[in-house]
């Protein structure tokens, strides 16, 4: 009784840390101490989970502290030797394995149904059905998104002809087994349990099979959804509060998220699903005619940044790529001490991953008062005298607001040209993730400062600091 109600007390405990540490998360200036807390928060789930089996003379405590020392350390290594531009695929693969402990612990109790050990109502066994398919679908599925983020794996060598239709077929084979062995209880057998187990591990790989490289951070939102509906219902199966409080808000956070940057991109998930956009150019081609782009010396950036009132940073992929970020922050001081007025624009979808900016950002020590985000941004443009765009393309891309035929349309982006001188730090004139010209580098108050951003930025420092 007293254990019942200790473990109860741990998992209440956990829960209101969980939903305290997300709601910390929508903000930069406390996201750090919210992912503490609701690491805290897991830490008391784990602690009441371990507690719980006290009583249970029959206990797998050896197996349990293995198993918790061995994924610790694993957990503690991977996020220590990760580098910040290979998050997305760190996240993918703790996803998918959480995705495949779902499965499993849907498959150890569906075992013990078909071993006449355990008996399930339809609505357990619907239930677990289910847990079974959407981890399955989740771990394969992030599996590849993983080999793809990391180039392991080459969309092409994954995407079949007439994959949508592969995909359709495949989905309706899994959900009528899906029904039937819910109806059928033990009559499906254990058999046909195993080849929908099959089915939907290969469906993962399937699904996500079609979608542009670039378009990973969307699937792997998507699929972290899965996951914590998964893990929901694997917390119904063993009617476990805390496992279906946390995997509620890792599924509803999922799906805001995918929702979100879908939003910020102006894209339906439908069209994120069916592919084919940010893996090759689609349509703007990246033919500029007769325009030639305006080029900038070192010289001059530093002498128009350094007399300036107002200068406006415009971060993108290429400043993750750069790993400019310290540099960009060395710059942004020196303009400070001579009186210049320093800011920074985050679009959204910059880089590629939500908050890419705003984590690279904060890893340089830039206070986040700083940080404009697209709307105050676009206001503040208009009174700045310089824009300092680096490693950003699409995300500034003219074309979202007045070029209905391009496949951007219609995303909000950051009005630099409002901005009374613009810089662009980037290596050439190659298109970004959306594949389409920029025509901003072509605009008459736009300049182009070539070279990788770390190090113009680098050179752009010692001449400031030669003024
Ligand atoms: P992009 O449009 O992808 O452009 C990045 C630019 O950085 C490239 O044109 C590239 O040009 C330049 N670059 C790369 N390495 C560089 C380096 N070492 N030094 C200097 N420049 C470098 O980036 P963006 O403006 O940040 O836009 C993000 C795009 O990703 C959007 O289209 C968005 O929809 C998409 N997306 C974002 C997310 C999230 S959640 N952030 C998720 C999915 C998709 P060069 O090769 O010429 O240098």
């Amino acid at each position: 009784m007293l254990i019942s109600t200790l473990v109860k007390f741990f998992y209440l405990l956990g829960a209101v840390a969980f939903v305290w540490g997300l709601r910390l998360l929508s903000s930069p200036d406390s996201a750090r101490r919210g992912n503490i807390l609701a690491g805290i928060g897991m830490g008391i789930a784990i602690l009441g989970a371990l507690i719980e089996p006290i009583a249970n003379a029959n206990n797998n405590y050896l197996w349990i502290i293995v198993g918790l020392i061995v994924g610790g350390v694993i957990g503690w290594l991977a996020a220590k030797k990760i580098q910040m531009t290979a998050m997305p695929q760190m996240v993918s693969v703790f996803n998918g394995l959480g995705g495949a402990c779902a499965t499993v612990l849907a498959a150890a109790e569906l075992t013990k149904f078909y071993d006449s050990e355990a008996i399930m109502t339809t609505g357990e066994l619907g239930i677990a059905v289910f847990t079974l398919l959407i981890g399955a679908i989740s771990f394969t599925g992030s599996m590849l998104a993983y080999g793809k983020l990391d180039g392991k794996i080459q969309d092409k060598n994954v995407i079949l002809p007439r994959h949508g239709v592969i995909n359709l077929i495949l989905l309706i084979i899994v959900a009528v087994l899906f029904v039937w062995l819910t109806i059928q209880g033990q009559q499906a057998g254990m058999t046909l349990a195993g080849v929908f187990l099959l089915l939907a591990l290969i469906y993962g790989v399937s699904f996500v099979a079609p979608i542009g490289g670039a378009d990973m951070p969307v699937v792997i939102s998507l699929l972290n959804s899965f996951t914590g509906i998964g893990a929901a219902a694997a917390g119904l199966i063993y009617g476990n509060q805390i496992m279906l409080v946390g995997g509620i808000l890792v599924g509803a956070a999922g799906t805001i998220l995918t929702v979100l940057m879908c939003d910020a991109m102006n894209r339906s998930l439908l069209n994120v699903i069916i592919g084919g956009f940010g893996s090759a150019a689609t349509g703007g081609g990246t033919d500029s005619g007769d325009q030639v782009a305006k080029v900038a010396t070192v010289n001059d950036v530093a002498i128009q940044m350094f007399y300036a009132n107002s200068v406006m940073f415009v971060p993108g992929y290429g400043l993750a790529v750069a790993q400019a970020q310290k540099t960009v922050k060395e710059l942004d001081d020196l303009l400070e001490a001579n009186g210049v007025d320093v800011k920074y624009a985050i679009h959204p979808v910059a880089g590629r991953m939500p908050g890419h900016m705003n984590v690279l950002l904060a890893e340089a020590d830039v206070p986040y008062p700083k940080l404009l985000d697209l709307e105050d941004a676009n206001a503040a443009l208009k009174d700045t005298d310089t824009v300092i765009i680096v490693g950003a393309n699409d995300v500034v891309n003219p074309a979202a607001l007045d070029d209905p035929s391009s496949p951007i349309y219609g995303m909000p982006v950051l009005e630099v040209w409002n901005a009374k001188n613009i810089i662009v730090l980037k290596r050439s004139m190659s298109a970004g993730y959306a594949g389409i010209q920029n025509p901003l580098f072509f605009h008459d108050k736009n300049r182009m400062l070539f070279g990788d951003a770390k190090d113009s930025i680098q050179k752009l420092v010692q001449e400031v600091k030669n003024m």
